[in-house]
């Protein structure tokens, strides 16, 4: 006589782990109301007093180079480099700066100064109002 021996399916009852999750009240209150979606156009990027004359500021959030070549006269670039794609990190002696591999833009029309990019960094568009910058 041969014996089956007896099949067992063992289920393991995994699904019925109980994580309690809800009643998340970390006062996530998201504005339900007004539908915010652009986090970008219309934002204030900086007051026109924070860029100096000559200079420029970099904004990591928004990947943006705010640069003042002339008093009054403000312009916005990519900061994103054209060579390969660096973050730029600095503005000075009229040029925006890559850490990479040494590409300088320059402030007043973000056309290269110092290879090896040989793109200019994109223009990105800005709002002045009053003194405050904001992206268009
Ligand atoms: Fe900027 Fe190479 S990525 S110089």
């Amino acid at each position: 006589m041969t014996q089956i021996p007896a099949r067992r399916t063992i289920l393991l009852a995994t699904g019925a782990a109980t994580l309690t999750v809800g009643c998340s009240e970390y006062g996530g209150d998201s504005d339900s109301g007004s539908s915010s979606v652009e986090a970008s156009a219309g934002t204030e990027l900086a007051k026109t007093s924070e860029i100096p004359v000559g200079g420029g500021k970099i904004f990591k959030d928004e990947k943006v180079v705010v640069t003042q070549p002339k008093e009054g006269e403000f312009k916005a670039y990519s900061s994103t480099c054209t060579h390969q794609g660096c973050q730029v990190s600095s503005v000075s002696g009229g040029t925006i700066n890559c850490p990479c591999h040494g590409s300088k833009f320059k402030i007043a029309d973000g056309s290269v100064a110092n290879p090896p990019a040989n793109k200019p960094l994109p223009e990105q568009q800005i709002t002045v109002k009053g003194d405050s910058i904001e992206l268009a």
